[in-house]
């Protein structure tokens, strides 16, 4: 079981170790972790079993920490972050290189929010790292706005839920992005839409007809720049010799150059954390191609595989 506190002391020290702690929010209680620790952020994922990377918002103390993090940031969103923040909204933005894409899943855009809890801000403006924080319960159960609700989801996967009693709002924050015209809202939630017709921009919902799509299944069009083929890596390699190749493993070592060898040590945590940076690099490496074997169909193996599977998919539109 978690320890159930209000030391904010302690819970900036397990964070700064890489461990993760439930933290509460005027929404709902997230699952945090050191953003800047892709182990930790992996551990996350791990802990939710989601079945694959979804991307994570970025929680940070202050308004103008969003430079560190954003690009290009349009006018109408600094003005809502000045209006919201701290508030139940985030903000979908462009990301800078220092984001991990293991938080965006590989997408380009990062999602920044500043929450309303008075222990969770004291605990950001305490740490020199933003949190990840999806909410803190298992994949595909209700969000917990108490702390006895994470307790029973995950609490004997973690150290320590940070006390702040019930949440206020209840709901997940909204999530707003800008298109260049209009603002479009990515996901209904804890500020309600009325209240930003205000400022200026029409508003839309994503995922209606000829809409926007929804953030969630737009991570399925992150087309990698080169094809992914997935299988048997001795037979991929047979198969595609004399072409200029980059090879992605668990374990073992297959190839002298353009590979990434995720974990030597045979850990899943530590594949996770190295698996889209690696991505990044081989598709920049002048490879062709990129061959990869098929990671264990067991814990966060299980997301791998899918993150790979899809990448693959993609692969058959090159005709490779
Ligand atoms: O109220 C909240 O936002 C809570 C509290 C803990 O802050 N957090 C939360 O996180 O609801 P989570 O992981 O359960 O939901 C985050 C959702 C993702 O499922 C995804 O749809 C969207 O936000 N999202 C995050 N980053 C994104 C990105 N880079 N691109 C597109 N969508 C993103
Ligand atoms: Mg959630």
């Amino acid at each position: 079981m978690a320890l159930v506190s209000r030391d904010i002391e302690a819970a900036a020290r397990l964070l700064r170790a890489g461990e993760c702690v439930a933290i509460p929010t005027e929404t709902v209680y997230g699952l945090a972790a050191n953003a800047n620790m892709p182990e930790a952020v992996a551990r996350v994922y791990e802990i939710k079993e989601r079945p694959r990377f979804n991307p994570l918002i970025l929680h940070i103390a202050a308004i103008d920490r969003m430079e560190t993090h954003a690009a290009n940031i349009p006018d109408v969103i600094r003005e809502m972050a000045a209006a919201f923040w701290p508030g139940p909204i985030s903000f979908l933005l462009n990301r800078k290189d220092s984001v991990d894409p293991l938080i965006t899943a590989g997408s380009n855009q990062v999602v920044l929010r500043m929450p309303d809890q008075p222990l969770t801000l004291e605990l950001l403006s305490m740490l020199d790292f933003p949190l990840v924080a999806p909410s803190a319960n298992r994949y595909m159960s209700v969000s917990p706005s108490k702390p006895e609700h994470v307790q029973e989801q995950i609490g004997e996967r973690i150290p320590l839920i940070l006390d702040g009693g019930a949440c206020r709002v209840g709901l997940e924050s909204t999530i707003v992005g800008f298109d260049g015209e209009r603002l479009v809202v990515y996901r209904k939630g804890g500020l309600a839409m009325e209240e930003l017709a205000g400022f200026g921009p029409e508003v839309v919902l994503a995922g209606n007809k000829g809409g926007p799509v929804t953030p969630g299944s737009a991570s399925r069009h992150y087309a990698p720049r080169i094809p992914l083929l997935l299988g048997n890596l001795p037979e991929l390699m047979e198969q595609h010799a004399g072409r200029k190749i980059a090879v992605l493993s668990f374990r073992h070592s297959h190839h002298p150059e353009r590979e990434k060898v995720l974990s030597a040590e045979g850990k899943l945590t530590t594949a996770a954390a190295g698996l889209f940076s690696a991505l990044y690099e081989l598709q920049h490496s002048g490879a062709e191609l990129i061959l990869s074997e098929r990671f264990p169909d067991e814990g966060l193996g299980r997301a791998i595989n899918d993150r790979l599977e899809r990448a693959s998919e993609q692969a058959e539109h090159f005709g490779g």
